[in-house]
């Protein structure tokens, strides 16, 4: 080494130290893939997944959503073999939303309450198909009424807490008389877990499960989800049902409120920007915990990975691995396929 080199590089001049004892090297736990296998505190597994189902009517329909790569909305047939291969990955669960045409929607959300609808066929279908995979459904109003929002709305435009509650356990009982295994209330109306569990209990569906979407945050990031339901809201926002992204200690009263109501699962949502909130809730519950990593997160994980700026695979499996390390027993993520796929080969 020149004396300009080593002027430059002074470290180097003292390598090796060997008066230099450290009382811990973490490093020695990280030096091979065997070793950090043995030390990794979270791991993935397909059946940790839900994968997020848009169903459509009729036959041999697959309907690509721009702002979601690699998801499509699909007709029933279509969505059996999309479970055919989930199933065959290892992933168990699903979740299903249905897009109806629009001179279907009104201002109650009708539809959704309408005998054997969309839904209910869905539910039937998958059910009677792949009696073993666990099928769940959005419960809530928005993709059925003409102005996008979750609840009834009186001729001012307020969202009216205790009539959506009726219309959301009228939905959660025709899903359930269709087969499924858990209801998904989205809403975020008050007391609605207690309401539908009462009105499912007492018409004999008392093994059907609530997963409440128990923080659901009033977020820009649902933004892509909305093109793929076609459920874009005509006026206003949902800030008077949907939680603050400011606020914290609010999400652990609704935790409170939804365990003692009687869920079976909480949920947050969106993912990423509310780890803590996450984090917060594992603490203060033993119930089984879930996030959505939402379409807008999904969507800015894509839209990089397409012009070459990150890798989605390497990305979509950090994040969902730090989603679980902040507490989440399940993710709904619409990479689920994606995931198990990197889970079986990594
Ligand atoms: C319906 C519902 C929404 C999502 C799940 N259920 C949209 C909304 O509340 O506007 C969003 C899911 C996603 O963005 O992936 N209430």
């Amino acid at each position: 080494m020149s004396s300009k080199q080593q002027l430059l590089n002074p470290i180097r001049q003292q390598e090796p130290t060997p008066s230099l004892t450290l009382s811990r090297r973490p490093r020695r736990n990280r030096q091979s893939a065997a070793i950090r296998a043995l030390v990794r505190e979270t791991t993935l597994h397909p059946c940790d997944l839900v994968n997020p189902l848009f169903i459509v009517d009729g036959c041999d329909e697959e309907q690509p959503i721009a702002s979601m790569p690699d998801v499509s909305r699909k007709s029933i047939d279509r969505t059996l073999q999309e479970v055919e291969d989930l199933y065959s990955l290892g992933i168990r669960a699903v979740v299903i939303f249905t897009k109806i045409s629009s001179d279907l929607k009104d201002n109650t959300g009708s539809e959704a309450l309408r005998p054997n609808n969309l839904m209910q066929q869905a539910i039937r279908t998958l059910k009677k198909e792949f009696p073993e995979m666990c099928i769940m459904t959005d419960i809530a109003l928005d993709p059925f009424t003409d102005h996008g929002h979750d609840g009834i709305v009186d001729p001012e435009g307020k969202i009216l807490n205790d009539k959506t509650l009726e219309a959301l356990a009228e939905m959660s009982l025709r899903a359930a008389e269709a087969g499924i295994d858990i209801v998904a209330p989205s809403d975020m109306m008050d007391g609605r877990v207690a309401y539908i569990r009462h009105v499912l209990d007492t018409n004999g569906f008392t093994d059907v499960g609530i997963l409440s979407y128990t923080a659901k945050y009033a977020s820009a990031m649902y933004g892509p989800f909305r093109d793929a339901l076609g459920s874009s809201l005509s006026f206003g926002d949902k800030k008077t049902y949907q939680m603050d992204p400011a606020n914290a200690r609010e999400a652990l009263i609704e935790a409170a409120l939804d365990e003692a109501e009687g869920a079976d699962f909480l949920l947050v949502k969106p993912a990423l920007h509310y780890l803590d909130i996450l984090a917060r809730i594992r603490q203060i519950t033993h119930l089984p915990l879930a996030a959505y990593h939402v379409s807008g997160e999904y969507a800015m994980v894509m839209a990089a990975a397409e012009k070459g700026w990150l890798d989605a695979d390497d990305v979509l499996m950090e994040t969902t691995t730090a989603i679980k390390r902040a507490g989440a027993d399940l993710v709904f993520t619409y990479a689920a396929k994606r995931l198990a796929k990197l889970i079986y080969t990594s």
